[in-house]
């Protein structure tokens, strides 16, 4: 194995060619496409971004509104799948019955997860959809499961983010209300996670999809990649950590100490790309803002979190090495503020990132010339050596 160069956790290794998604993480620039991460979130909307890093170019009317409906007409669970919800303690993690769920959604689906290229591109436009819509109703059917509450079924007539949170708040007594902005501040939060090249989870997907899996089987995977604490973890790092600090009665010094001394760890900042500000929490920051202020609410821990960036902005060791809020930092605080409880955290981020890995399968099933992954090793184990009988060890 001398000829292979051994590079610690990719941090220089191009994996795959890919028209998706742009980053210049010197000058904190994001790109879907071509187009600036904040034209599209001055402009754009969830499920346009999608398209768009879906399928290459910002959709016509017609084209979106076909893939709005697609969307509305996707958006129930098959039956027979409510009954895998009761097979979970009510404990379980909801990552952990997303990834389960969507695995199993494909065993519903057997013409669009046959695992052969072909098949499962021509059926590619409804799987694509449907994924995107049924994420968000398995998101919000597990919410309920764990809250005891009766499944609310998908209204039709709801935009997107409006479906979800009736999905996930509307009682039998009393429709969801939406009084404070909470959809369009979902729908932000969900096109900002929309895509971002080659992390963790888009990965795993293309990883797993260079095999030749089906989309379902990717997908499912990639939520897993997501779950772990330094990837998307992270929000609901984010906000313990905020609540921790605001229950010790520390402005936040007492935490960036202990930080610098790697007693701790600053969650929600540093990224292996972005080495200046990451562009999503800007915006992120922004809105978490506004929507407070909106609200006339104040959450000590938007002012806590403002403290922690201004003293890390300033701290020598934050500087030297270029850490900076990424998009996690500021993102829990839109949540929270929402009401979705910090466990669905990182499942909001899922939701978010799916059509990233939908368009990351795509480039993978459909280029002739794409093998599987494989990549090499450096072994580091014993030579060879003779078997030793159980009686002489
Ligand atoms: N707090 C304190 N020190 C840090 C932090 C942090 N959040 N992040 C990195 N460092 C230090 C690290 O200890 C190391 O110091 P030294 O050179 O003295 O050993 C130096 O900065 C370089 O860090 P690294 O671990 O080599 O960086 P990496 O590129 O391997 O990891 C990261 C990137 C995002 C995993 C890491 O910065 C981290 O764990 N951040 C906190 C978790 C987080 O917010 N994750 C979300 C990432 S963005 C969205 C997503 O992917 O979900």
């Amino acid at each position: 194995s001398g000829c292979i160069t051994f590079d610690e956790g990719y941090g220089n290794t191009g994996s795959c060619q890919s028209d998706i998604s742009f980053i210049d993480g010197e000058k904190g620039i994001l790109r879907h496409r071509g187009y600036p991460i904040e034209q599209l979130a001055e402009h754009s909307s969830f499920l346009e971004t999608a398209m768009l890093v879906i399928y290459g170019e910002l959709p016509h009317e017609e084209c979106l509104d076909a893939f709005r409906q697609h969307v509305r007409r996707n958006a129930s669970i098959h039956t027979g799948m409510h009954h895998h919800f009761d097979g979970f303690p009510s404990d379980a993690h909801p990552m952990a019955i997303l990834s389960a769920m969507l695995n199993s959604l494909g065993a519903y689906y057997p013409e669009m997860s046959s695992n052969n290229r072909d098949q499962d591109l021509a059926h590619f436009d409804e799987t694509a959809a449907l994924l995107i819509s049924k994420v968000r109703t398995i998101a919000a059917m597990t919410f309920r499961m764990k809250m005891g509450l009766p499944f609310e079924y998908p209204d039709h007539k709801r935009r997107y983010t409006e479906n979800f949170l009736h999905m996930m708040f509307s009682e039998p007594y009393g429709e969801y209300v939406d009084d404070h902005g909470a959809a369009e501040a979902l729908d932000l939060f969900l096109m900002l996670h929309a895509d971002h090249e080659q992390n963790c989870s888009t990965s795993t997907v293309r990883m797993v999809a260079s095999g030749g899996a089906n989309l379902f089987a990717s997908v499912s995977a990639g939520v897993c990649a997501l779950w772990g604490p330094s990837h998307g973890g992270a929000n609901m790092a984010v906000i313990k950590m905020l609540e921790e600090i605001h229950q010790d009665g520390d402005d936040g010094t007492r935490f960036i100490e202990a930080a610098k001394k790697g007693e701790a760890k600053l969650m929600g900042f540093g990224h292996r790309v972005y080495k200046n500000y990451d562009p999503r929490a800007k915006i992120l920051g922004k809105s978490a803002e506004n929507m407070l202020q909106s609200m006339g609410m104040q959450d000590p821990l938007l002012d806590i979190a403002k403290r922690l960036e201004q003293a890390a902005l300033e701290d020598d060791y934050f500087v030297s090495r270029k850490l900076y809020p990424n998009v996690d930092f500021y993102s829990g605080i839109i949540l929270k503020a929402i009401g979705i409880p910090v466990e669905m955290f990182t499942v909001m981020f899922a939701i978010g990132r799916m059509p990233g890995w939908i368009a990351n399968w795509k480039e993978i099933a459909e280029n002739p010339k794409s093998r599987i992954h494989r990549p090499r090793q450096i072994y580091t184990g014993e030579t060879q050596r003779d078997y030793v009988k159980l009686g002489d060890r």
